[in-house]
């Protein structure tokens, strides 16, 4: 059978997309994951676009062994020493550089000639293989480009050295046949096509990244490039979860093999998903809450008489099955190294140190401490926050016949300050008091509360976007109290804007 390279882009396109930036330790931890579930190779992010891109690409390339790790360049000479620059500690190192080929971008945005295009991007594969071995190049927006000046380019690409050649749906237009068609005239036009793997990112803006990357492997593509959750630019890239269990689960229709251990699916979507905020809908395939629930009768009849009546993936084949391993308050150390070590976690001492306090904490209001809330609590401590100000104390009076009045102790280098303040509810009062204290008034844009975990002592995850000097910063804290998550929310945000402003 061939063999499907499975190339992940979370860390790159789907960090760049609204909202879904993540820490340098939060991305480390990501591409960990990534690297135990076998992917081929992790694209960790863009290293000249900004410090925080380069330093994350840069220690992760340090850091995480197994998979190629790639930085994308554009077809820049700056760019690909940047990129060079990051991904040296790697043992298996790509870089991937592009430039758009469609004529809408090279009039629009580029506003230069085919020729000065191709130019560009022979000079840049010639600069990137020089310094590594392995090199892909991007005609970004290709499913909108001349099929002329794709043969043309593509084969001027391999000649300087390309090793995978990528066909980008950047926009998310093209469909399952014609997108098919593509590639085939690729395989048969480019007349060195042999020498590079075909690699194909599709984006979802029409919803069918994940159906035009499986027919591409029809017409002969042999690399994906696939985001968790279907994470990315706009409506998303094509889903990992989505095209690795596709192709596992229809082998008998697609025929091919990939390296991935499907059973970290679940984590990794729900480590990204505590990372970012960004939820996925309920009823999103393969890691939707209700992927595997079964409601009407008909069906759990079904189920009950067996499972394959109404399941075509058993939910521990993306390793969803739930903890039998009750944490709690007694739970010392070794449990929950132990717990954290089977949800896949490696954490360094001091990590470990900070989540087990924490972990106290939970397990003394709580009964039971559930993966979920481990899940919450990694994502909350491994947030790099420059804690300026930290919570002490806070109590609220509310009522449906009172104005809520909140009082609020916050710390700040040993010294205790202390603030009342009345809202329009309990929320809003703490967050008064708040702003009062540290003297950072913030507009909230955005507020949502979910219930991390299971029942009535689930803990609540509270993320917040605020405006301030015309940025946005976001806040995110558990807790099972949600008035003390939410006020832990703003204080992260308000320590980023601090820590920004002494910067
Ligand atoms: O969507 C796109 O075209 C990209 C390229 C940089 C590969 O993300
Ligand atoms: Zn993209």
């Amino acid at each position: 059978m061939d063999k499907i390279y499975i190339f992940d882009t979370t860390l790159r396109d789907g960090e760049q997309s609204p909202g879904a930036s993540m820490s340098v330790e939060q991305k480390i931890e990501v591409a960990k994951i990534l690297a135990r579930s076998g992917v081929d190779i992790i694209e960790a992010g863009f290293p000249i676009s900004s410090p925080k891109q380069f330093e994350g690409v840069n220690r992760i390339a340090e850091k995480v062994r197994g998979p190629v790790i790639a930085g994308l360049a554009r077809a820049l000479e700056k760019d690909i020493l940047s990129c060079f620059e990051a991904i040296k500690p790697a043992k298996n190192r790509r870089i991937h550089t592009f430039i758009a080929t469609s004529d809408i971008h090279m009039t629009h945005k580029l506003k230069k000639s085919k020729d000065e295009v191709l130019k560009l991007a022979v000079d840049a594969v010639a600069l990137a293989k020089s310094l590594v071995p392995d090199v892909e190049f991007s005609a970004e927006d290709a499913t909108r480009s001349d099929w002329g000046f794709l043969k043309e380019i593509y084969t001027a690409v391999i000649e300087a050295g390309a090793t995978t050649i990528n066909v980008p749906d950047t926009v998310g237009y093209t469909t399952p046949g014609e997108f098919r068609e593509l590639i085939c005239f690729l395989k048969e036009n480019v007349k060195n096509i042999d020498a590079a793997i075909i690699s194909v990112h599709c984006h979802n803006d029409l919803g069918l990244a994940t159906a035009n990357t499986l027919e591409a492997f029809r017409a002969g593509a042999r690399q994906a490039e696939v985001a968790i959750n279907g994470l990315g630019e706009r409506a998303g890239n094509a889903s990992y979860e989505e095209v690795v269990m596709s192709l596992s689960t229809r082998k008998d229709n697609y025929k091919f093999e990939t390296n991935i251990k499907s059973e970290y699916i679940y984590q990794l979507s729900k480590t990204l998903i505590n990372f970012t905020g960004i939820h996925v809908q309920p009823n999103k395939a393969i890691v939707g809450e209700n992927a595997f629930a079964h409601e009407a009768g008909i069906h759990q009849d079904g189920m009950i008489k067996h499972h394959t009546t109404y399941e075509i993936m058993r939910p521990e084949s993306i390793g969803r099955q739930r903890s039998t391993l009750v944490l709690g308050r007694h739970s010392g150390k070794h449990g929950l190294a132990a717990r954290l070590k089977d949800l896949g976690y490696t954490l360094e001492k001091k990590d470990f140190d900070k989540i087990y306090e924490r972990f106290l904490e939970v397990a003394d209001k709580k009964r039971e401490v559930f993966d979920e809330d481990l899940y919450a609590l990694v994502e909350e401590e491994l947030s790099i926050l420059p804690e300026i100000f930290s919570l002490e104390y806070f109590s609220v009076v509310t009522g449906n016949n009172v104005i809520p009045t909140a009082t609020v102790k916050l710390k700040k280098n040993g010294e205790y300050f202390e603030e009342a303040a009345t809202g329009d509810g309990p929320v809003d009062a703490v967050y008064k008091a708040i702003e009062r204290i540290t003297n950072t008034p913030t507009k909230l844009i955005n507020y949502s509360i979910n219930a991390v975990t299971h029942g009535k002592n689930a803990m609540g995850g509270v993320t917040i976007s605020v405006s301030r000097d015309d940025k946005i910063y976001r806040g995110y804290s558990v807790a099972t109290d949600v008035i003390e998550a939410s006020a832990h929310a703003l204080l992260n945000a308000i320590n980023k804007i601090l820590y920004n402003q002494e910067k």
